[in-house]
């Protein structure tokens, strides 16, 4: 069912939340599939209903940054420069986890991913009952992120109280996840918050890639249509497909000119042309430079095989 934000509606979705059950929400880069962090029956039904391997953690969304203490074990000063410069925004911080976070949130793992997401209906459901939220992208595993409320999926609709419509998404793909636990600070998922501006606000090099085994979330298939997507050079004739330049012919969907354009507009593109019933999806590869990394990045993951 999906809900239209208001004050009753915030305050239910924040009731239910307590109650233990699962609420998509709005946020700036992506919806989520939230639970209660303390609540572990809640926890295991967002691996449950997303089809989610146990060995991928899930980011803890705050509404104030002070809440970082309770889950993370050190808050570094890179913490602090990050927060106050990106927050509330689309930047996940891993930290050291606290001993008192549950394990289940991070698959094991000794770390936490934290941020505070840009969305006033989420920050509104969050501290109305001082809320912290385990909330991964509202897809089934391997599907597309939903970025409007209507693009959630029935089945994960039919595991939740509701989803609150909080509108299209103004990032539109997810945040930039960084790893903060190491030494050397490192990228472990490109995203909007370019390499660039963590290399402004913290004045040292960053690494992007880093170690594999650190973000379990990187697969090859990813954020992927069930139509068979593929990136070319050039459009074959008849093409069904997403563009970043000026479509020559129909069925070309312009999602933008520059890649934050093209990010708010891609999800939604790739889900309207997988319910045409067209054999493949072509997207056109976009320039290869750095500022269209994490395009690069969804539409690489969404045109590989299965
Ligand atoms: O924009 C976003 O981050 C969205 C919205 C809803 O906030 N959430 C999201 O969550 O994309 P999810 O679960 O779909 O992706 C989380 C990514 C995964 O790649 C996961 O492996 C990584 O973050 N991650 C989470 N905790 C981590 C940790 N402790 N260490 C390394 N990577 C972590
Ligand atoms: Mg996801």
């Amino acid at each position: 069912m999906i809900v239209q934000p208001n004050r009753d509606s915030i305050q239910a979705a924040s009731n239910a939340l307590l109650a233990g059950q699962l609420v998509v929400l709005p946020t700036e880069t992506v919806y989520g599939l939230a639970a209660d962090i303390r609540n572990e029956t809640a926890i295991a039904s967002i691996f449950r209903l997303k089809g989610r391997p146990n060995d991928n953690p899930l980011i803890v969304h705050l509404h104030d940054q002070s809440q970082a203490k309770f889950v993370a074990r050190e808050l570094p000063d890179r913490f602090f420069q990050l927060a106050e410069r990106f927050w509330p925004g689309p930047l996940s911080i891993v930290l050291p986890k606290h001993r008192v976070l549950s394990k289940s949130i991070t698959a094991g793992g000794e770390t936490v991913a934290i941020r505070i997401p840009d969305h006033p209906v989420t920050l509104g459901v969050m501290s109305s009952a001082n809320l912290m939220l385990a909330m991964p992208s509202a897809n089934p595993f391997m599907s597309l992120s939903p970025t409007r409320a209507d693009l959630v999926s029935h089945e994960i609709e039919s595991g939740v109280w509701g989803i609150l419509d909080g509108g299209a998404s103004k990032v539109g793909i997810e945040s930039t996840v960084l790893d903060l636990s190491d030494q050397q600070p490192s990228i472990l998922r490109v995203g909007i918050v370019s390499r660039q501006e963590i290399e402004d606000c913290l004045s040292e090099y960053i690494q992007t890639g880093g170690d594999s085994t650190k973000s379990p979330g990187q697969y090859r298939r990813h954020y992927a249509p069930r139509t068979k997507a593929v990136l070319v050079t050039e459009f074959s004739q008849n093409a069904h497909g997403i563009s970043f330049s000026e479509p020559k012919t129909d069925h070309i969907i312009l999602a933008g000119h520059d890649p934050h354009e093209y990010a708010k507009n891609l999800y939604a593109a790739l889900a309207e042309l997988d319910t045409l019933g067209v054999e493949v999806i072509e997207i056109l590869c976009p320039p290869e430079t750095e500022e269209w990394a994490p395009i690069w990045d969804r539409i690489t993951k969404a045109a590989t095989p299965l």
